[in-house]
């Protein structure tokens, strides 16, 4: 019996391009318990808008999906959080208005998909940190560049960062250039840990954790290290994959 937890899930019913009804949202519930999750982080976008209202229709939102949730008997323990459009607009906000991941100074951070890497990346993400925030960067392999510069993404690891590959991505839910780059980061020890995404019950039947389990160490990656994060302790890094079977692969970029 697995015991996963999921640190980036769209699971609120009409918040934002998540589950449009209560009843989607269950829907998505009950496939992440089928699929072994016993806790799940409601990661919402928060693109500009980090106003009260929005937060407050969030909060009311996770409400009623616990509420609903209790009521269906799905045993899915969820918490609060958020994915969040890293700008410089972060660090002129007060504390209370950041979505940390539920308890902790965690900060789910997205950069841009198909852009360079905003110049200000570095700076905002180092000043973050100064101000006691540990910042996570979601999807990596999802970004074109990362994807065509892992350097940089090893320069952010460095200034601090922890990062959150898709497991949706090594079962190629995005297309072949995401699959490479989320094996090539996991090969190289580069994530912390895996999240499912997901947005809707389809996304997840795409993936097969069995699968992916024979390959990669979903129980540091799904279990150990995302616990830890919850309850504010240090997490561990991956051991690089240095099989010679790695090494092939990765030299021929399969
Ligand atoms: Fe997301």
């Amino acid at each position: 019996m697995t015991n996963y937890f999921d640190l980036h899930c769209h699971l609120l019913p009409d918040v934002d391009d998540g589950p449009a009804t209560m009843a989607d949202a269950l829907a998505l519930a009950q496939a992440l318990v089928q699929q072994g999750f016993s806790t799940v982080v409601a990661t919402p976008h928060y693109l500009e808008d980090f106003s009260q209202r929005y937060q407050a229709q969030i909060k009311q939102q996770y409400q009623l999906l616990c509420e609903a949730l209790q009521e269906a008997g799905v045993p899915l323990h969820v918490v609060l959080g958020g994915e969040i459009l890293l700008t410089p607009v972060l660090l002129d906000l007060a504390p209370q208005e950041l979505p940390f991941i539920a308890g902790t100074k965690s900060l789910l951070l997205e950069l841009p998909l198909y852009q360079a890497l905003p110049s200000y990346t570095e700076q905002v993400l180092f000043q973050l940190q100064l101000q006691g925030c540990q910042p996570i960067i979601a999807h990596p392999e999802r970004c074109q560049a990362l994807q065509s510069d892992p350097a940089s993404l090893q320069t952010l690891v460095q200034l601090g960062c922890l990062v959150q590959v898709n497991f949706t991505s090594l079962s190629g839910l995005y297309g072949k250039r995401v699959q490479r780059t989320a094996k090539q980061l996991l090969n190289d020890g580069m994530a912390h840990f895996l999240a499912s995404d997901s947005h809707h019950v389809k996304q997840l039947q795409k993936a097969n954790l069995q699968s992916l389990a024979k390959q990669y160490p979903l129980q540091l990656l799904l279990q150990e290290n995302p616990k830890a994060l919850l309850n504010n302790e240090p997490v561990k890094r991956m051991s690089q994959n240095r099989t010679p079977l790695a090494a092939l692969k990765k030299l021929f970029r399969l």
